[in-house]
């Protein structure tokens, strides 16, 4: 028997060695949280930040237990916590996506379903991971010396991934959501051409995910920064009962954007500018009769393009017009006078809600036609900041989705 043990033993023993000889280290040791000692071309032994080295023994079964935040980020991944159903969010250094909610056994890797090995622990607010279920995650080789109190962490060097590195310093923006890590990863990962502000606002505003595929019932449809797009539906029913006509026209808006309308157009004809509007306000009803006719002659992509569903319109707001200057539509933004708009809409609170060189985000073709009444607040910060689309003043200011 004793026998048996000691072979037992020394086979480990030479495995343990061979393991550890092929593989970098990183290792937790009580310290100051600076490199540890030298190391050799294919060694890398780091300190772990002092509050990772509280670790402990569970008496009965003795299974070693580390604070899993400062490892994963001592590793060179990323942890985050998610809200809205109490899990904890990793991206492995070697770009898996975990999630994990603590103390049970639900346990995701890449979206597939798999069994915890064993449970973590949470504790004052501390998530403590067992020893196997690191090794299982991480795919290192976690051993701990209880003598010198240290964990040594063998695993292949993480390659340093650039979207990971940026993902880093986009925690510190005030709009970053925790929750959204996943999204932003394979957001940036598909997106390597948008800034990061940017692509991080653009998955909170929801539009990381196909048009139409997700849709949510917008529950504030009188709000003048009512989201209204691809991935936002107005109630079918939803009709504002302050509709007021414009000046001239047999247009109607909501009345505070109706006011600030015709002061613009005022300011506008005192400078030598002329417009008029031909569309406001426009029913479900009548969207659908518009939708509809042009899909029977482009084809529901085709429509799509430059018409939206019913439902999806902010005509049906009553916060858009579109706007004529005497030219053919096409031409309009070459005029003075659309000139004129860009610089100026704005101070009376109206924003181009489709330019030109965003129909990813906004899901429509360049309309120079179509202003959006958003109020002066929201105008003045998209015009000093330079947010080209609603969409992503959303996603900075208003919504996480
Ligand atoms: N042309 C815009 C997208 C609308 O139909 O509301
Ligand atoms: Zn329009």
């Amino acid at each position: 028997m004793r026998n048996r043990r000691c072979r037992l033993l020394c086979l480990l023993s030479i495995i343990l060695y061979f393991v550890t000889l092929s593989a970098p280290v990183y290792a937790a040791a009580p310290g100051n949280g600076k490199p540890a000692g030298s190391a050799g071309p294919e060694e890398t032994t780091t300190d772990l930040p002092s509050d990772a080295n509280r670790l402990y023994h569970i008496p009965e079964d003795m299974i070693i237990y580390i604070p899993i935040r400062p490892l994963v980020e001592q590793l060179g991944g990323i942890i985050e916590w998610n809200s809205a159903d109490s899990s904890i969010l990793i991206i492995s250094p070697d770009g898996r996506k975990i999630s994990h909610v603590p103390e049970t056994r639900v346990l995701y890797i890449n979206g597939t379903q798999t069994d915890a090995a064993l449970l973590s622990v949470l504790q004052n607010g501390v998530t403590y991971f067992p020893v196997p279920l690191i090794n299982q995650l991480l795919g290192n080789n976690a051993e701990y010396d209880d003598a010198a109190n240290t964990v040594t962490l063998s695993s292949p060097a993480p390659e340093t991934d650039q979207t990971m590195l940026e993902l880093k310093r986009s925690s510190e923006l005030d709009f970053y959501l925790s929750e959204n890590l996943f999204r932003y990863m394979d957001y940036l990962t598909l997106h390597p051409e948008y800034a990061l502000s940017r692509a991080i606002a653009y998955v909170n505003a929801g539009v990381d995910q196909p048009f139409f595929s997700n849709l949510r019932e917008i529950d504030d449809p009188e709000s003048t920064l009512v989201l209204c797009n691809k991935h936002h539906i107005l109630p079918t029913d939803y009709e504002p009962d302050d509709l007021t006509y414009l000046s001239g026209t047999a247009q109607r808006l909501r009345s505070e954007a109706a006011a600030a309308y015709e002061k613009m157009k005022k300011e506008a004809a005192s400078e030598g500018y002329w417009f008029t509007v031909y569309s406001g306000y426009r029913s479900y009803s009548t969207q659908k009769r518009l939708y509809e006719r042009y899909a029977a002659v482009d084809g529901a992509d085709g429509a799509d393009d430059y018409s939206a569903r019913p439902g999806h319109s902010e005509h049906q707001a009553g916060l858009a017009i579109d706007i004529s200057a005497g030219v053919r539509e096409a031409e309009l933004g070459h005029t003075e006078t659309f000139r004129w708009l860009s610089e100026n809409a704005y101070r009376f609170g109206f924003i181009l809600r489709y330019p030109d060189g965003y129909s990813e985000i906004t899901g429509y073709q360049y309309e120079p036609w179509h202003w959006r009444y958003v109020g002066i607040e929201a105008a003045t910060i998209m015009h000093d900041e330079q947010i080209p689309t609603f969409e992503e003043f959303c996603g900075k200011y208003l919504i996480a989705r």
